[in-house]
């Protein structure tokens, strides 16, 4: 039986998953495809195939029309914001593509006004989806290493894009470093506190700014984040979610970003070096749904059974209050506080 009518807002590359994962959930019934340029949410409904769905420009007459529950938002950045005031003043939940807002201050305004019309809005973080990034918390949880206190992640890829990234300002903190702090907030259950943050472009780049930034972040239970990525860097390029070396007190996990996980733990104690045994990690015993699928099914189970959402818009805003500390660190080259009140 259907129980959630929604309509997806944005339809353009990303939306192909959305439709996907929306048509296979029996709970769900696609009622409207919105997007700027009707055209585009034509070629949707004729490549999925939907007959019954409506299609319009405006989020405002179709959420009247069809009375939907739910707004999937796979619009672009800029336009999160307004999409996700129209749905909460409609009474419709929203889960909407990363990241939650372009400034952090209408993302504040906008986890505010769910909260005050008592609605659901999360937000994509599909990586906390990924088995191979819950198999690290839960090794970490499990002590093996002991407490963390250092958490560093490398991310190299030279990808020539092309198109509105190539010009764009931050290019790498505002397009992708969300996901990899965000990461990091996973797997250790720590907070940012204070990012110190230099971005340059590497002579050659193909891009015109910010393709790389290093960025230190001191997080709560005096754990340090080190973060070096870049966009513009030719060779042994990493996985797209980051070579992670996390040092705990007793020792050390290693994990690529994909299905290469170890650990060093201390076995012997006294000498110069201590000795170390080396483990790689269990796998998930369970087996979960990945990437957008997980947490698209995760959202709506969550809101069918009224119990907390893996990834609420009032908790990814630290996430993203990461992004705009660190780009404001390095305008000023001062450290920078994150705060996201
Ligand atoms: N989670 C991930 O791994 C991941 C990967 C890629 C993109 N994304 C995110 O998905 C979102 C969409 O990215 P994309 O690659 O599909 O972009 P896109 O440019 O291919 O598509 C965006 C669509 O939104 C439409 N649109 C723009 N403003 C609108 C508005 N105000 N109202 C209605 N429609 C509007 C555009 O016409 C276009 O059809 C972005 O937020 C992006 O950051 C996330």
């Amino acid at each position: 039986m259907k129980q959630f009518k929604v309509v997806l807002v944005g339809c353009g590359a990303m939306s192909k998953e959305w439709i996907r994962v929306a048509l296979e959930i029996p709970k769900l019934e696609l009622v409207g495809l919105v997007d700027l340029f009707p055209e585009n949410a034509r070629t949707r409904a004729t490549e999925f195939k939907l007959e019954n769905v409506q299609i319009g420009s405006s989020l405002s007459e179709m959420l009247e029309k069809t009375k939907a529950d739910v707004v999937f938002d796979v619009s672009i950045p800029d336009a999160h914001y307004d999409v996700a005031l129209e749905a909460f003043k409609h009474g419709a939940h929203v889960l909407g593509e990363k990241p939650l807002a372009d400034n952090l201050a209408r993302a504040i305004e906008m986890v505010n006004a769910a909260q005050n019309a008592k609605l659901t809005h999360s937000v994509m973080q599909n990586r906390r989806f990924d088995p191979n990034i819950l198999q690290v918390k839960q090794f970490l949880e499990s002590g093996q290493i002991g407490a963390v206190t250092t958490v560093n992640s490398d991310f190299f890829i030279g990808a020539h894009f092309g198109g509105f990234r190539d010009s764009m300002a931050h290019v790498l903190l505002l397009d992708m470093a969300i996901h990899t702090f965000d990461q990091a907030r996973f797997m250790t259950g720590c907070d940012p506190l204070n990012v110190y943050c230099l971005e340059f472009n590497p002579k050659d780049s193909w891009y015109a700014q910010g393709s790389s930034a290093h960025c230190i972040f001191e997080m709560t239970n005096g754990v340090v984040f080190n973060y070096r990525g870049s966009w513009c860097s030719e060779g042994f390029h990493t996985t797209w979610e980051s070579d992670w070396r996390i040092i705990g007190t007793r020792g050390t996990l290693r994990w690529d970003g994909g299905e290469d996980s170890r650990a060093q733990i201390v076995s012997e104690t006294g000498g110069f070096l201590s000795k170390h045994s080396e483990t790689n990690l269990p796998k998930l015993e369970q087996q979960i749904a990945t990437g957008h699928e997980g947490l698209i099914r995760d959202f709506i189970s969550n809101l069918e059974q009224q119990t907390a959402q893996a990834t609420p818009s009032s908790d990814n805003i630290k996430s993203l209050a990461m992004v705009f500390a660190a780009i404001e660190s390095a305008e000023t080259r001062q450290r920078v506080e994150v705060r996201w009140a």
